[in-house]
């Protein structure tokens, strides 16, 4: 069985003050929780692990490939994981456009983050273009392909299947659709890691909100969510990390 996650990117928002949301979420959750990851920005990380403790989990939005060196505001896995955080996001579409990440960046992303013993989320996606265009499946088999190393644990793994144009809009795929690209995920993983993709969890992202998130979240296939906006307030968060908990 594979465990629920709920996980909240805060991309670039928040404050020390905003910190005090994760109290409020760390004191409302519901009585049987999936696992909840919040990610911070960076500056964050320390002091949002000494708000939540041990009930919300804090993760990275991004990482170095490298241990240490030279890379002036770069972050390296073992320092987020010397700060007690668990889970490095790796292969955002933000990352991917914004600094021209290439699968093979991410794929390297996410080894150094298995390597200092993160749990590695990478994300894939479609563009509207390309889901316009029916290509949203082949895209997926690419950017796992691409994105995925070869050298896996399974249990700190996760995949979200987040379409560009989802994000941050308002707009989802139909039920169908998702479950389609989830569907179609899971196979590919399968080829590839054989029985061991059991464990690898998929979580849906963009646009996950209070008011969809049951309706996501009956999907087969679908472990959780990736959440943007919706994870910055306890009285949105918590709601879809208590869908997820019901379903
Ligand atoms: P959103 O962002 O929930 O604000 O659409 C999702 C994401 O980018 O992970």
């Amino acid at each position: 069985m594979r465990r629920k996650l709920a996980a909240g990117n805060w991309k670039m928002n928040g404050s020390r003050a905003a910190l005090y949301e994760l109290a409020k979420m760390a004191e409302t959750l519901p009585e049987d929780p999936p696992e909840v990851l919040i990610c911070p920005p960076a500056p964050y990380i320390a002091h949002a692990i000494e708000m939540v403790g041990p009930s919300i989990m804090i993760g990275a939005q991004d990482c170095h490939t490298a241990e240490k060196g030279a890379h002036t505001g770069d972050i390296a896995t073992p320092m987020i994981a010397d700060l007690g955080a668990s889970h490095v996001i790796v292969g955002h579409s933000e990352r991917r456009t914004d600094h021209g990440e290439s699968d093979s960046d991410v794929r390297a992303k996410a080894d150094a983050g298995l390597k200092a013993g993160l749990t590695s989320i990478i994300c894939i996606g479609e563009s509207e273009a390309q889901y316009d265009a029916g290509e949203t499946i082949d895209v997926l088999n690419a950017q796992l392909r691409g994105s995925v190393p070869d050298d896996i644990d399974p249990y700190r793994t996760v995949i979200a299947y987040e379409p560009i144009w989802a994000i941050g809009t308002g707009k989802t795929p139909t039920l169908d659709e998702i479950a389609s690209a989830h569907a179609a995920i899971r196979t590919t993983l399968t080829d590839r890691f054989g029985d061991r993709a059991d464990a690898i969890r998929l979580l849906y992202g963009g646009s996950v909100k209070p008011g969809n998130a049951s309706d996501i979240f009956g999907i087969p296939e679908v472990d959780g969510a990736l959440v943007g906006g919706a994870s910055l307030k306890a009285d949105d968060f918590v709601p879809i990390i208590t869908a997820l908990s019901e379903s």
